[in-house]
């Protein structure tokens, strides 16, 4: 047989693929299992939207092949809702590019523009696809490291100045994933200016500005003058509309970067089904409606999460945003450690902060999309005695 490429054998195997593996493992004892692990909301499609996704499965229309940058309706519904939510004008026909969900869009985004010895600035912790990608694409990784006395924001004033040099990329994303620290305009504002400086692109993965709390509105990287100069913002339905398995994100700002990521794309895939696409122009025509329903829920239990957290003795900020609680390990253990503990022990699953990246070490990431919370707890706290 064959063996495989380099790029591949290197790589560990995907993070939730890997805590899958391992829950399926502890399941078939027949462990009461509670899941925290993986941002997937549990809770069902608002019902209207897969309404108009069954009529659309009936249309021929949508039987052929979609166009590849995405139906010019869904791309006007991207457009109308920037323009609602954040104040921020895009151009449907260029400005806007269908994704089969955001990851699919991070993901080919360095094949259009890292060469090999190119670097790309990647956060650590950080989504495990932007390290990957830019690997995939023959890249380096150089890993900006989040931290706590910083408000989780990069620092951008450490960042090596042979790197930025050589940077071609730059990924971040706020509301983030996984410590759910939040982003203000200043740090948007000297993102610009060092992008400027420095001529690389910046990808912001805005995937959760609506997973919001306590009133905040999270804002867009590209509400900020000159952002779309130099960057796009990937974002997703997946979150706002609990629509994880429907695959359905989008990338918008600057037309030439849309542009070379559609280029790639148009080479590896031919766009999302139609009748998926006409379920997300309805859900994005009614997300302020559909998505305030949907954070009742999420409000509720971060609330809740919070509380019992709290309660319970652990180190944490409640998050303005996201899905997730970054919460500091129990002294004496590691994150693999303690995570592995309670996976075995308490049939709890959280995901470790090193598989994040090693700036994730000491940590683990609790998300609320389970709601089981109180019981949940409870078997964390007795984990960490
Ligand atoms: C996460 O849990 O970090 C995310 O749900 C993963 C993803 O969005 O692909």
């Amino acid at each position: 047989m064959t063996e495989l490429a380099d790029r591949i054998k290197q790589l560990p195997p995907y993070l939730f693929a890997e805590i899958d593996r391992l829950k399926e493992e502890v399941a078939k004892k027949g462990v009461d299992i509670i899941d925290l692990g993986v941002g997937d909301p549990d809770i069902p499609t608002p019902n209207e939207i897969v309404e108009v996704a069954k009529k659309a499965i009936e249309n021929p229309k949508n039987h052929q092949y979609p166009s590849y940058v995405g139906m010019l309706k869904f791309r006007e519904s991207v457009a109308n809702w920037y323009k609602r939510r954040f104040g921020v004008e895009l151009d449907p026909s260029t400005e806007v590019v269908s994704l089969i969900g955001s990851k699919e869009g991070i993901a080919h985004l360095p094949l259009a523009y890292i060469n090999p010895s190119d670097y790309a600035l990647v956060p650590d912790p950080g989504y495990p696809v932007y390290p990957v990608a830019v690997m995939f694409a023959g890249g380096e990784v150089y890993k900006m490291p989040l931290k706590e006395e910083n408000g989780f924001l990069i620092d951008l004033d450490s960042i090596d100045k042979d790197v930025l040099k050589k940077a071609k990329l730059m990924f971040l994303g706020y509301p983030n994933n996984p410590t759910s620290a939040v982003a203000d305009k200043d740090f948007y504002k000297r993102v610009v200016e060092l992008a400027k400086e420095y001529g690389f692109v910046v990808a912001s993965d805005n995937a959760y500005s609506e997973i919001c709390y306590d009133g905040y509105k999270p804002i867009s990287f590209l509400e900020v003058e000159g952002a779309k100069d130099v960057g796009i913002e990937f974002h997703s339905l997946s979150k706002t509309f609990n629509m994880t398995g429907w695959r359905i994100g989008f990338a918008v700002g600057n037309r030439d970067v849309i542009a070379a990521l559609g280029k790639v794309k148009t080479n590896i895939d031919s766009g999302i089904f139609q009748a998926i696409q006409e379920a997300g122009a309805y859900a994005l025509d009614n997300a302020e409606r559909l998505n305030a329903q949907i954070i009742k829920t999420f409000q509720k239990r971060r609330d809740q999460m919070d509380e019992a957290l709290r309660k319970a003795g652990f180190e944490f900020n409640t998050p303005k945003a996201t899905f997730y609680f970054w919460v500091k390990v129990p002294k004496g253990f590691s994150s693999a450690e303690f995570t592995k503990k309670l996976l075995q022990e308490k049939g709890i699953v959280v995901t470790p902060g090193n598989g994040f990246g090693d700036a994730g070490e000491g940590y683990f990431r609790i998300s609320i999309t389970n709601p089981r919370i109180e019981e949940a707890v409870e078997r964390i706290r007795s984990a960490a005695l």
